[in-house]
């Protein structure tokens, strides 16, 4: 007979990640997206699995295999990733590490909008899309006990980030400095500062997976104070 699985210090707990862009259509050939590999939600969700957290991994389009253990919506727009997140409820742990598009196209064209020879091109009027984060973020029955968000920014990091967390609601902020010359943006490594209601930690750069790992147990430590 097998072993029994060692039960992690998540086991009986469930993790709802957001992870990857959104694209919101324009017409049947045209989107708006963020810029986003996906990895860094990947690797947060698998982490949280090898933890032995039950894991509901929800994912725009992104070039990446789904994490083993872990069960796979894949959806397109921001208004398709909330009602997934909202039928993974309830939940224990929320991370929304997707860079969700804040807006999308008010009149999706059904049909190809074509160029036209001297014609201006077409104006795009836009409405803002549903905040993930700060919606499983608000005060309810189904709340997460553990809602963390993650912050890009370009400009007085912390500053933003410590801002971002009061203002979604959120419990922890992951944020990272995303100007192009940190190379963080679509590459393996992450450099993070860790904000939660005690204050401001600064990780040293590492690989997005030991980022996923360090904050899987943060996770858990928060669960049980005695797991470090
Ligand atoms: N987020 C979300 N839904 C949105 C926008 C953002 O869930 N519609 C989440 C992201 O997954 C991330 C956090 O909110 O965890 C912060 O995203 P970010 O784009 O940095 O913040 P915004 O509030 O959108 O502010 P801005 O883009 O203006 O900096
Ligand atoms: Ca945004």
């Amino acid at each position: 007979l097998a072993e029994p699985a060692i039960p992690g210090p998540l086991a009986g707990r469930h993790a709802l990640v957001t992870a990857g862009p959104t694209h919101e259509p324009i017409d049947p050939v045209r989107y708006l997206a963020n810029r986003s590999s996906g990895r860094q939600g990947y690797e947060v969700a698998q982490a949280l699995a090898a933890l032995g957290a039950r894991v509901t991994l929800v994912s725009g389009p992104v070039d990446l295999p789904p994490p083993t253990g872990v069960t796979l919506h894949r959806v397109e727009t921001a208004r398709q990733m909330l009602a997934a997140c909202r039928d993974a409820l309830p939940c224990d742990i929320a991370v929304c590490a997707a860079a969700v598009a804040d807006w999308h196209v008010a009149a999706e064209a059904t049909r190809k909008i074509k160029k036209t020879a001297g014609a201006l091109p077409p104006a795009l009027t836009l409405v803002p899309n549903p905040d993930i984060l700060a919606d499983l973020s608000t005060p309810g029955p189904n709340r997460p006990a553990l809602v963390v968000g993650f912050a890009a920014e370009t400009d007085t990091v912390e500053q933003h980030a410590a801002a971002k967390r009061l203002a979604k609601g959120c419990d922890w902020i992951v944020a990272n400095d995303v100007r192009p010359e940190t190379g963080i943006m679509g590459g393996m490594e992450n450099e993070i500062i860790l904000i939660t209601g005690d204050g401001a930690e600064q990780w040293p750069r590492m690989g997005k997976q030991d980022v996923a790992t360090h904050l899987a147990e943060r996770i858990a430590a928060f669960f049980t104070p005695d797991f470090s």
